[in-house]
């Protein structure tokens, strides 16, 4: 649905973009994730037709962003970083002037925005001024307008950015709405742990190179080389601390009184093994788990080039 393939942006001798390939299909809701100033939004621009490419192409449901302009355009749905103001125009004003610009005829533009209204739960709000909105109201109507023209690519930069926890809430569940439409997503943010539970895919970027992509269990494991398992215990065990700091393959052992957390090298069989060497030395454990990966060391840890 969306391909991009050797997309280098330079800016006289600072690259921007450098040497950027990626794959999104069909109903990926694929997250674009990294540092300030690491690319996302040259990429998006790049793929919305508004940035020429120093070199590279990209495809977007088939047709070239630098040859099939128009086609892309009706293809895809944009949601800019910036919201420009729109002052003296009322909220159905708004939607009408992009329905109109999109070619679509006055006895179907009624309708259509109340649907996209009710969409984006601003059906009471029709008749109130777009700068008289709250922040919140103005990206959910920000992104009402790239729906009004049925899209089957939605490309949002930060969309999320400067809303509240409670808006944040409200805007994944949106977002969580057009993905089961069936919308092939884009969306890029700073902050990895807020896209990775909606995401299936994502994308880390930093300084113009994608560092990782792929289905996010894999990146995330990608990232963290070594798995984390803790164990819990009934009473303190000398004999478990002495087990698991002698074992191969712990490190980073680390031990409260009835707690152990380490991280392990091993292959799933080798989980197995260990599971199996502490259970028969008959040691107090009553909770032997890996432990989810934390996704804000995950991205630190990548983001300052640990592992490439
Ligand atoms: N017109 C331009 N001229 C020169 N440098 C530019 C231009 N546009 C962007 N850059 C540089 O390209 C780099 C990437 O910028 P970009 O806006 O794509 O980052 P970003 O990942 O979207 O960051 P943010 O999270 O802050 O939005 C930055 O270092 C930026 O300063
Ligand atoms: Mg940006």
């Amino acid at each position: 649905m969306i391909k991009i393939r050797g997309f280098t942006k330079r800016y006289e001798s600072f690259i921007a973009v450098d040497g950027l390939d990626l794959d999104i299909d069909q109903g990926d809701v694929f997250g674009f994730i990294g540092p300030n100033g690491a690319g996302k939004t040259t990429t998006i621009r790049f793929l919305t037709t508004l940035l020429k490419p120093s070199t590279g192409q990209a495809w977007i449901n088939g047709h070239s962003v630098t040859q099939q302009v128009d086609q892309v355009k009706r293809s895809i749905g944009f949601m800019p970083d910036m919201f420009g103001v729109y002052d003296g125009m009322k909220v159905w004003e708004f939607l009408d002037f992009f329905a109109t610009a999109y070619g679509l005829p006055r006895g179907k533009r009624r309708a259509l925005i109340d649907d996209v209204l009710d969409l984006v739960d601003l059906t009471h709000k029709r008749d109130t001024l777009v700068n008289g909105l709250s922040r919140g109201m103005q990206q959910r109507l920000c992104l009402a307008k790239t729906l009004v023209h049925d899209p089957p690519v939605l490309i949002l930069d930060e969309p999320a950015s400067g809303l509240d926890p409670r808006a944040r809430v409200e805007m994944k569940a949106l977002l969580r709405e057009l993905q089961k439409m069936g919308k092939t997503i884009l969306i890029s943010s700073h902050i990895l742990p807020e896209l990775a539970d909606f995401c299936n895919k994502i994308g880390i970027i930093e300084r113009g190179k994608l560092l990782a992509a792929g289905p996010v269990k894999d990146v995330i494991r990608s990232i963290r080389q070594n798995r984390v398992i803790k164990i819990m215990l009934s009473h303190p065990s000398e004999a478990c601390e002495v087990m698991l700091a002698h074992h191969p393959q712990v490190r980073n052992l680390s031990s409260a009184e009835m707690e152990f957390k380490f991280e392990f090298s091993g292959n799933d069989e080798d989980v197995q093994k260990l599971h199996h060497d502490l259970m028969t030395a008959n040691l107090p454990i009553v909770w032997f788990a890996e432990v989810e990966a934390d996704l804000e060391e995950a991205f630190m840890k990548i983001t300052k080039g640990l592992v490439a």
